[in-house]
């Protein structure tokens, strides 16, 4: 029973698919205590948190209860969990939002890190508020979590992808939802992490989810911050203080490593974002830029690498691969398309 109750709750709070839902095979769902721990972990709202929107929950609902039917030998001794059926009547009589209206809503979306993931705790959870019917909004890709974020995000929280940023001072480019960011300030130890975008509406929004991956931290190293490619970011405002510990006020920002997921799914964004790259090597002092990218057009990320040459720079492919997904513990993706990661750093 165990084993399937924490892989379903994790992938029930991160909105997966319905299809990709791992639900108990039926002579482990029928049993009254699977069925009371499924109630308690996912569906009391006295209990929970982030509550997912209601049209989500009786969806996986209707699927844990139409298994539970189906799982039914003995009608004379198995049953339906009362709490569940009583969730589902609740649920059931909610006025529909229309369509539009759910795609636009945003919904606090919690991330389980996979369970091997090293040097890390058991309950390693990132919480984001995400717009996932909204793929082009206000011009804007990012308003939700996309899968070579999470492939990245499972690197850094294996041994090797941890090196990379504890200790160390982040900067985040193109950050939508700011997964990579908060994964980084509550759980990877690092020293600092400014969190950009371009999009105000972004940045607002990782902000207001910072209080909820806190988890009885006062506070944790995250500094989000608006920030558009090819302009300058300013030590102002919410960067002021950066580094103000070391004698380095007023000298400018100063970061050890960058990262960005995502970022190449366009040609036209290579130039600008290499001589941002550029930038942060020469100005901001980064050593090394991380990237991640779902390869879905091979000329796309050519020319992106081909730039990293023009421009003297070293691309490394890492040799990290996603696992697939009916094997995933946590920070479930796709992995349809292949995702790639590379260390970008300076030609020796
Ligand atoms: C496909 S999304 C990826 C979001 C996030 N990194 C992820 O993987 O979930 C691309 C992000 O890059 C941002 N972006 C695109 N062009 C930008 C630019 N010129 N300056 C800053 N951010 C930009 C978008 O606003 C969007 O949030």
């Amino acid at each position: 029973m165990t084993d399937f109750i924490p892989k379903l709750t994790a992938q029930y709070f991160q909105l997966v698919e319905l299809q990709q839902l791992a639900l108990p095979p039926g002579h482990v769902i029928i049993q009254p205590a699977v069925q009371a721990a499924l109630y308690e972990r996912m569906f009391n709202e006295n209990a929970v948190f982030p509550i997912p929107p209601d049209s989500y929950r009786s969806r996986v609902l209707k699927q844990i209860i139409s298994r539970i039917e189906e799982s039914i030998t003995n009608p004379e001794e198995d049953e339906i969990n009362d709490d569940l059926m009583e969730s589902w009547s609740t649920l059931v009589s909610q006025p529909k939002p229309s369509a539009l209206q759910q795609a636009q809503q945003l919904s606090l979306v919690k991330y389980t890190a996979p369970t091997s993931s090293a040097g890390i705790s058991s309950e390693c959870t990132v919480i984001t508020s995400e717009s996932r019917g909204l793929i082009l909004s206000a011009g804007t890709t990012g308003n939700r979590t996309w899968e070579a974020a999470l492939h990245l995000g499972s690197f850094l929280a294996s041994k090797a992808g941890e090196a990379l940023v504890r200790g160390k001072r982040v900067i985040e480019l193109g950050a939508g939802t700011g997964f990579l960011s908060l994964l980084c300030a509550r759980h990877l130890g690092v020293r600092s992490v400014v969190v950009t975008d371009r999009e105000p509406m972004l940045i607002d929004n990782i902000r207001d989810c910072v209080k909820h991956n806190l988890n009885g931290l006062p506070s944790i190293p995250i500094y989000p911050a608006v920030w558009e490619w090819g302009t300058p970011l300013a030590k102002e405002g919410n960067l002021a203080g950066l580094g103000s510990d070391e004698g380095e006020e007023g000298t400018g920002l100063r970061f050890d490593v960058a990262l960005g997921a995502d970022l190449i799914y366009d040609t036209d964004l290579v130039p600008i974002l290499l001589s941002t790259v550029r930038d942060l090597f020469e100005n901001y002092h980064i050593k090394e830029f991380i990237i991640a990218s779902t390869v879905r057009n091979e000329n796309t990320f050519r020319t992106f690498l081909n730039a990293c040459e023009t421009n003297s720079f070293a691309a490394e492919a890492l040799p990290f691969e996603s696992t697939q997904p009916e094997d995933q513990t946590g920070f479930f993706h796709s992995t349809s398309i292949p995702i790639r990661t590379y260390r970008i750093s300076r030609a020796k």
